[in-house]
């Protein structure tokens, strides 16, 4: 097996409940933060931190993602006839990206059935997995945090992120020691317990690194949490017979799947834009929210 985490899968077929009426007819990951689609932002951390095989799982009424990843041939045509080549460079780059393959999933089943549709993509290798609803500010990518301790553990790891209060039944959460600053190692995990059975405060983030023995655990997960089969239970089978990490991430999460943690994103990396910073600065500014 080699060592090197070169693959990438992006679960997308989820029915994105959280953002009706918006994802009624179209993919929550295409949902724009600023001017960027959801999915492009976790596929450029994927690549800038050095995945260079994608797998993009998605289901029905998703033709959306794979339009945006292709070739767009009128829009690059009329762009190169009107002389706009710095956006004729900037669509086309969205089509060189990554070598970049589909594959649906034809019922929606939990995040572990998603995954496991990636089977015969992996074959024999660690892979990455990452939820593009989870949107990661970072100077270094979280993926790139994530695959440094995968390298010098040699074992899974995900992310994770200290979540306050009720909320923390949101999402998976782990038991788990700190081995070195950020780095813990997982004794147990349960997804989106009960506020007052969650074992700690620590969150999972939608970002993972596998090793392919995670398709055996699927196999023998049965649905869980929603009636779903969860790939939180499949690693925690899992974790009976392997070591498990979760590294701190390093940079700002944001739930952008959910409309609250949208508008924050948004508002968030709006601010950072030179092109429209100063101005979006400007108009918040002005607001009065004393009311
Ligand atoms: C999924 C995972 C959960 C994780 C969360 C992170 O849940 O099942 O363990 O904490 O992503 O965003 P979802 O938000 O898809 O329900």
């Amino acid at each position: 097996m080699t060592n090197k985490v070169r693959k990438a899968v992006f679960p997308a077929a989820g029915l994105g409940t959280r953002f009706l009426p918006a994802t009624k007819a179209s993919p929550k990951e295409m949902l724009p933060l600023v001017d960027k689609p959801l999915i492009q932002y976790s596929v450029e951390e994927a690549v800038s931190s050095g995945i260079e095989s994608i797998l993009i799982i998605t289901g029905r009424d998703k033709s959306a993602i794979e339009n945006h990843f292709d070739i767009s041939f009128e829009l690059e045509q009329l762009l190169q006839e009107k002389g706009k080549s710095e956006m004729f460079d900037q669509v086309r780059a969205i089509s060189d990206i990554a070598k970049i393959s589909y594959t649906r999933q034809k019922q929606a089943l939990g995040l572990g059935h998603a995954i496991y549709q990636a089977k015969d993509f992996v074959g024999n290798e660690p892979f990455a997995a990452l939820l593009a609803d989870d949107v990661v500010d970072a100077e270094r990518p979280a993926l790139r945090q994530m695959m440094d301790v995968f390298e010098k553990y040699q074992a899974p790891v995900i992310a994770t992120m200290q979540v306050e209060g009720e909320a923390i039944s949101r999402f998976g959460v782990i038991d788990a020691d700190e081995v070195e600053p950020g780095v813990f190692r997982i004794k147990d995990m349960v997804e989106k317990p009960a506020f007052a059975d969650a074992p700690s405060d620590l969150a999972i983030i939608g970002r993972y690194i596998f090793t392919p023995d995670i398709f055996q655990a699927i196999e023998q997960t049965t649905p869980g949490a929603g009636g779903e089969i969860q790939i939180t239970d499949a690693m925690r089978l899992l974790l009976k017979e392997r070591p498990f990490y979760a590294v701190k991430l390093e940079g700002a999460r944001h739930d952008a799947g959910d409309k609250l943690g949208f508008l924050i994103a948004t508002v968030e990396y709006a601010l950072k834009r030179d092109d429209l910073g100063g101005e979006f600065r400007e108009y918040l500014r002005s607001l009065n929210l004393d009311d």
